[in-house]
């Protein structure tokens, strides 16, 4: 609910549980006066605006006085360069006259039911208009005649209010856009921890903490991609708070690219937060009547702890943020080949593995990578999307045919905003790869980036998809993008716009993407990048999942999986059972049951034993799949902070069913152990499959279930199912 107090001048933006508060002061300043728990009115909120400064160093507004009011101390809704703010600047547009000095300041707004879709990026969505709000307030420079859009949504039901700017050149000189973040948010206070989710290749999303300091800090990518090593998400964390109360902000953005998260601490203790497109290699030239809109984040606010923001997050993500077919039918349960075979496979390898996987009531096959081109190993091949007969012989005609037959379905691996340099693409048209002139373009992974900023590349790469896809009965597509972009300039772009080449990268791939899920709705798409290298909500609006990492062990899955559900629900998260050998089958599947769940192994090598275990859990797959894709999560036991235990739950919204699953990383020196649950109805009573009694849930949340010695060695687990009991 979104209301505007004309007399004050003041907007109230009220969620669920929340209250954002903008107000215009004076010379049109647009204000942060307040974001927190939900309050009833605005009496004297202006007032929160004055803070010290010492007039001679925080410049003025002659109109107003010297030492009344200055930009450089106040709560500046979208923070601007060179206009006496010195902290970090939301916009800074470089006008006609070669400066780069900016003031927007307040024109008009609206208001109305509803959302607003962003041209050309993916956003979060409503499923009906009653669902949110939306608050444009239209600012203007008054000199360059720059114009910028603040946009809001603010659910009602939901403590979610998202934030994008729309920028339109209203002069009649050509500018360039050189900073333009799409949310900025003035806390009064730096008493806050900064968390965020750093990583690599292979251990991405770790979750990393620490104190804001004076000055400059955050994250950003400059890959190319939102990336392995940060990912586009940061919260703030009230010193105090925990995973189960206190004050949490967090941030994140709907963007696949570059992005800069920055966090400035100034001298009167206040925090000024920016998300948005990383500013460094960024400059976006706008013409008389163009237009730029930024993606957009979603903020989400709790005093709740960090386990509430999260499952806000999650809420939002299932409901507003996954699209298609596959938002609410159930996904399948696939085996992929890649851990199984890697390159070395034919038709009947495949078949045999779909052959298993039909006996243990898995539904799909999917083929990985290898199956194009000339392609045995990483060498060669991309761009070349057609099949290699001599590994496939009768084509993928005749697999699909094998593998429908035995009652599954077929899903198969792309790469497609790559090229090879040994590929029939790449011999035909050489400047079709992202580079520069004179410069010779860096190999990673014996590939290059296909330049999928240009129309025609992404017609060529559409169209041969299209001849696979449309001739083929294929079910399922992972989309892999195996290498970040250097030397980043595209044959088309002239000089002056070469500085757009990242942006319109990431606006081409989501383009791809649209029109690939548009033309075959009933595909389900996976994104991947060498795991989980652009885990993002960008890529959630295309793919329903996005497999997590290309570590499988799941003992080191555990926090990757703790640091992707900061903000990812379960429902996303791909993670497979493999071949690792840490431990046993049983906690293989148990970490594997918090996301999409699959296998990643050859089944023909699996003991009858192990057979046993996994069709168990197949069965376990479809009876926890509501509770587990739909539920709550509540992390419970931490790996970041207890090294020998980790344990979380799934608990259902109506709280009348619940899963708890506990795994020991490490063989602790105290066997006692009280294990106690969250998030239940305190009032209800649940049958426990443990030990078959019936506990209320205030005995399982505060007295909990002794576990003394029943999981005790490394690498054990085990799942507490509670159904509730009524009557
Ligand atoms: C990286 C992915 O993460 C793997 O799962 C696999 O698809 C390989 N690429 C194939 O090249």
């Amino acid at each position: 609910m979104i209301s505007f107090d004309k007399s004050e001048r003041i907007f109230k933006l009220d969620t669920k549980n929340n209250s954002y508060i903008i107000g215009i002061y004076d010379q049109e300043y647009i204000l942060n006066l307040y974001y927190g728990v939900k309050i009833p009115d605005c009496t004297n909120l202006f007032s929160r605006a004055f803070r010290p400064m010492t007039a001679s160093f925080s410049p003025s507004n002659p109109h107003i006085g010297e030492g009344h009011f200055s930009v450089d101390v106040a709560p500046m809704e979208y923070s601007c360069n060179g206009n006496g703010d010195f902290r970090i600047s939301a916009l800074a547009v470089k006008n006609a006259d070669g400066n780069n000095v900016t003031d927007v300041r307040y024109v008009s707004h609206k208001i109305y039911k509803g959302k607003p879709s962003l041209n050309g990026l993916p956003s979060v969505y409503l499923n009906s208009d009653d669902e949110a709000d939306t608050l444009e307030i239209l600012t203007e420079d008054k000199v360059t005649g720059v114009k910028a859009t603040l946009i809001y949504t603010v659910f009602n039901d939901l403590d979610v209010i998202t934030r994008s700017v729309k920028i339109e050149n209203g002069s009649k000189h050509s500018v360039d856009l050189d900073r333009v973040f799409s949310a900025c948010v003035d806390l009064p206070s730096m008493d806050f921890d900064l968390v965020t989710l750093f990583g690599r290749h292979a251990k991405e999303r770790s979750r990393e903490k620490r104190p804001l300091a004076h000055g400059l800090q955050g994250i950003a990518s400059k890959r190319g991609s939102s990336s392995h090593t940060q990912n586009p998400f940061a919260a703030l964390v009230r010193h105090g708070a925990d995973e189960d109360s206190g004050d949490v902000y967090g941030f994140n953005f709907v963007y696949s690219g570059n992005f800069e998260f920055c966090a400035e601490c100034d001298f009167s203790g206040t925090t000024r937060v920016l998300m948005g497109i990383n500013p460094t290699d960024f400059c976006w030239h706008l013409e008389p009547g163009e237009t730029f809109q930024t993606p957009e984040v979603v903020m989400v606010y709790t005093n709740g702890g960090v386990g509430e923001m999260s499952r806000i997050y999650h809420r939002l993500y299932i409901n507003n943020l996954v699209r298609g077919r596959w938002k609410t039918e159930k996904r399948p349960l696939l085996i992929n080949s890649w851990e199984a075979a890697y390159f070395d496979f034919d038709t009947d390898k495949l078949v045999s593995f779909a052959q298993r996987a039909k006996e243990a009531g898995m539904d799909m096959l999917v083929m990985d990578d290898g199956w194009f081109g000339v392609r045995n190993s990483d060498n060669c091949s991309l761009g070349d999307w057609y099949v290699n007969e001599k590994k496939l012989p009768g084509g993928l005609g005749e697999l699909i045919r094998r593998v429908n037959d035995l009652g599954l379905k077929f899903g198969i691996w792309y790469e497609p905003e790559m090229i090879s340099p040994d590929s029939d693409l790449f011999r035909a048209h050489p400047d079709w790869c992202v580079h520069v002139k004179n410069r010779e373009p860096s190999i990673a992974r014996h590939q290059y980036v296909l330049d999928v900023s240009r129309a025609d590349v992404r017609e060529n790469i559409f169209n041969q998809m299209y001849d696979v896809l449309s001739k083929y009965k294929i079910d399922y597509v992972k989309w892999d993008f195996n290498r970040n972009i250097s030397e980043a300039g595209s044959a088309l772009l002239p000089p002056e716009r070469q500085g757009e080449f990242f942006h319109r990268f990431v606006l081409g791939t989501y383009e791809l993407m649209d029109r690939l899920t548009k033309t075959f709705p009933d595909l389900l798409l996976e994104n991947c990048s060498g795991g989980g290298g652009r885990f993002d909500p960008g890529m959630l609006c295309y793919s329903p999942q996005i497999w997590a990492s290309d570590n499988t062990d799941p003992i080191e899955r555990l926090t990757i999986q703790f640091g992707t559900s900061m903000c990812y629900p379960a429902s996303t998260m791909g993670a497979h059972v493999s071949d690792s050998n840490r431990t046993g089958y049983e906690t293989k599947g148990n970490v594997a049951l918090w996301g999409t769940f699959g296998y990643e192994l050859d089944p023909n090598k699996l003991t009858s034993d192990e057979r046993e275990i996994v069709k168990k859990q197949v069965e376990e797959y479809h009876k926890y799949y509501d509770l587990i894709h739909y539920g709550d999560l509540y992390r419970i036991s931490d790996p970041y902070f207890d090294h020998f235990r980790c344990s979380w739950s799934f608990v259902s919204l109506d709280k009348s069913e619940a899963l708890a699953t506990i795994v020991t990383m490490r063989r602790p020196e105290i066997p006692f152990f009280i294990f106690k649950f969250k998030g239940l109805d305190p009032d209800k009573y649940y049958e426990c499959d443990y030990d078959g009694k019936i506990y209320s849930g205030s005995i399982l949340m505060n007295a909990g279930i002794n576990l003394t010695y029943r999981i005790d060695g490394t690498g054990d687990s085990m799942k507490i199912y509670l159904k509730e009991v009524r009557g």
